[in-house]
């Protein structure tokens, strides 16, 4: 599951008071051996607790890999810096590749030799050196006298001073982050490579196979991975991107198991979940439910439309809007999933009896009552004064922030004004400006451009109470009587940023005037102006009582159930969950298998469909059933699913058995449990992984690079096997 990529709504949560089974739980790894270790063992973790984590001899968490600050996971899988990770995580670097003559998202790609291994065009990757607990020095300076800007002015300046004490004289970064709440603090050290490169994936036919029909769902049938390389200077240390820098030797690399995998058996994941929230309170899911979910899905079903129209007419123009369609698109059934089965699953009544027993619990005894007592009044009623403002927020993101790119780069380029106005020194700026033009319109098609930005302020005004709008939604109504067209017509026909060539030609000119008076910097920033002068510090103020209330709720709930493990919502830091490989029932009379076939694929087959098409060569493998040592009963599995706890940032995650061999990459979340991020749902929610057999038969067989299969570490039945 990929990270989300919207500014997500800033709630905070819930836990429930469900007895915790094992699968449920995202836990930070230096606490597993004190928490979680007796019951692995015994659910068939044959590692020790130091062999998982250790921060000074090599140990499992050295294989694993943050990329990108948190927006996906990927593992080590060769003593020589490969990585494994999903076709999505990869996606925006193989569409960056590929052009009409040399499309790497049809065809796929794999690199011959090291020398042919391609730019990631800015994908990093992080090793986690450690983690320590610094609660006590967060909270030394924090009293509860303090109003809430205070107290988040004073942890703000605690985690920089913890920060820098943590990295200088190193080449490491470092960042503390809130764990319950803002009931304890975390450091967390990363040593982080920029030089990380594309070595390989499949065909989009493959790696995308099912598409946006099957996303977020299980059965699932896609080969979702492709693979990295990271490069470090001679020292094996980062450095920057240069033809001189040699592969990474990492502490830790992921033996690969051939031996399958099988109902029961153990599966543990350890990667970097972003974001879940879990002690929502009911308030908080009733708004997602009434006002921000149809929001963010509405905005964006109309962006998926318009984007289509215009891919489908044109290789050019698919490829450029590929990798923005895609992440659109994935969030945007995320978002209908989510709600569909917050109803489905109720989580709005569990949440209420939560609550009832805990008012009953504080109300008990008059010290709970002081520290408890008020803490769901404050957030139901911060919840009452954010819904009167909440689509304010969504709209700024969805629609306009997100919304045109000629508004977005204007946007982006706002710091244009200082550099103008300094015009002494402003040649320096202006050449690097200059050098990031092409990069910035790659996947820019004005025309389609065009019809985003006239449906996105048509929305704004429609949707948005008049009075709430920004002033240039009145210049709209009164200067251009209301003809959305007339006014981004205009735009389009002034703005500097309307293309790539009219930007180069201002940057040749450049005139503080021309770009103060650009009508899509106008636009913008007016629009971005008005919501941080208006609501922004309204918006800011609730959420402080919504931080407040959520502290102590959290902080109550840990005391009312003291015999009870908690674990953390998920904060893009490192976590390990632990299940088994387990089927599900979605639905009366409806059992669902644990593991797929290539048999499915075919099965699935849609030669007039795109998204389940089937390569040629794949059809030609199957039915010849050459699976070599990667098939397993004269069939090849394809992907399976278990009960770990995952979410969005553990896309690529390793799935490794009791031995902390590899034998999946997870990949996505199914259906049933959509709501999973606030509510994780015992019985129907699973983790979607793709088999690692089919990983290197697609590899291998399918894409004909065993080299890099060689490069792998295989372990058969308790031996090293080579791939013949
Ligand atoms: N839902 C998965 C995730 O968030 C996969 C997304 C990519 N697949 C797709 N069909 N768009 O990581």
């Amino acid at each position: 599951m990929k990270k989300i990529l919207i500014s997500v709504l800033v709630l905070a949560g819930l836990l429930l008071n469900l007895p915790l089974r094992a699968d449920e739980g995202m836990w930070l790894p230096l606490l597993v051996k004190r928490l979680n270790y007796e019951q692995m063992k015994k659910m068939g973790c044959k590692l020790t607790a130091d062999e998982i984590y250790n921060i000074n001899n090599s140990s499992l968490k050295d294989a694993v890999v943050m990329l990108s600050g948190g927006s996906c996971s990927a593992e080590a899988i060769s003593a020589e810096g490969l990585l494994l990770t999903n076709h999505h995580c990869g996606y925006e670097a193989i569409q960056t590749n590929s052009s009409v003559g040399n499309d790497y998202l049809t065809n796929g790609f794999y690199a011959k030799t090291r020398a042919d291994e391609l730019p990631t065009g800015g994908i990093t990757a992080s090793f986690l050196v450690r983690i320590e607990d610094v609660t006590a020095r967060v909270l030394a300076e924090v009293n509860s006298g303090m109003s809430e800007s205070e107290r988040t002015a004073k942890v703000r300046q605690m985690y920089k001073t913890i920060e820098t004490e943590a990295t200088t004289g190193t080449n490491y970064n470092a960042s503390v982050k809130s764990f319950f709440n803002g009931n304890e603090y975390y450091l967390f050290v990363y040593e982080t490579f920029t030089d990380v490169r594309l070595v390989g994936a499949p065909p989009e036919s493959v790696g995308k196979f099912g598409g946006d029909t099957d996303n977020w769902m299980w059965p699932r049938h896609t080969g979702d991975f492709c693979m990295l390389r990271v490069y470090a200077g001679k020292d094996n240390k980062p450095a920057a991107p240069s033809p001189e820098n040699v592969p990474y030797k990492p502490k830790h690399f992921l033996p690969i198991s051939l031996d399958g995998v099988k109902e029961g058996d153990f599966t543990m994941v350890m990667g970097y979940p972003g974001t879940t929230d879990r002690y929502l309170t009911s308030y908080g899911v009733q708004m997602a439910l009434d006002l921000s979910n149809p929001a963010v899905v509405k905005i964006r079903d109309k962006k998926l439309k318009l984007m289509k129209e215009d891919m489908d007419a044109s290789t050019e123009i698919r490829i450029k809007y590929a990798s923005t369609y895609a992440q659109t698109a994935n969030y945007w059934k995320y978002f209908i999933g989510q709600s569909e089965q917050l109803k489905n699953n109720n989580v709005v009544q569990k949440k209420k009896d939560l609550e009832t027993k805990f008012q009953t619990w504080a109300g008990a005894d008059p010290t709970r009552q002081a520290k408890y007592g008020s803490a769901l009044a404050e957030i139901e009623k911060a919840y009452q004064d954010l819904r009167k403002i909440t689509l304010n927020r969504t709209y700024l993101n969805e629609a306009v922030l997100q919304g045109a790119a000629v508004g977005s780069i204007a946007m982006q380029m706002s710091q244009l004004k200082d550099i103008l106005a300094d015009s002494a020194n402003a040649a320096g700026p202006l050449a690097e400006v200059k050098a990031e033009v092409a990069a910035m319109y790659k996947d820019y098609n004005e025309p389609t451009d065009r019809k985003l930005m006239e449906a996105m302020i048509a929305m704004v005004m429609a949707d948005i109470p008049k009075e709430m709008q920004a002033p240039i939604f009145d210049t709209i109504r009164i200067k251009w009587n209301g003809n959305v067209k007339a006014f981004v017509d205009d735009v389009y026909a002034r703005s500097i940023f309307a293309s790539a060539a009219k930007f180069n030609a201002f940057l040749d000119k450049p005139s503080l005037v021309v770009f103060e008076s650009d009508p899509a910097a106008k636009f913008s920033s007016g629009v971005l102006d008005h919501y941080m002068k208006t609501f922004r510090p309204v918006i800011t103020e609730i959420q402080g009582r919504i931080e407040r209330g959520n502290r102590a709720f959290v902080a109550g709930l840990r005391e009312m159930m003291p015999e009870k493990k908690f674990y953390p919502n998920a904060n893009s830091t490192m976590r390990l969950t632990y299940g088994s490989v387990q089927e599900y029932d979605p639905r009366d009379a409806v059992e669902y298998e644990e593991y797929t076939t290539i048999k499915g694929v075919m099965e699935k087959e849609d030669p007039t469909n795109p998204e389940f098409v089937v390569p040629a060569r794949l059809k030609e493998l199957y039915k010849a059933g050459d699976y070599g040592i990667y098939g397993e009963n004269g069939s090849l599995n394809t992907c399976f699913i278990s009960t770990n706890d995952i979410t969005g940032g553990n896309s690529g995650s390793m799935v490794v058995n009791g031995k902390g061999q590899l034998i999946g990459c997870a990949f996505d979340g199914n259906w049933e449990a959509m709501s999973g991020d606030i509510f994780f749902e015992d019985k129907i929610q699973r983790t979607i992984s793709v088999d690692i057999r089919y990983v290197l038969f697609l590899i291998d067989k399918l894409g004909g690079a065993g080299h890099l299969v060689d490069e792998m570490k295989l372990m058969k039945k308790g031996k090293e096997v080579k791939r013949s």
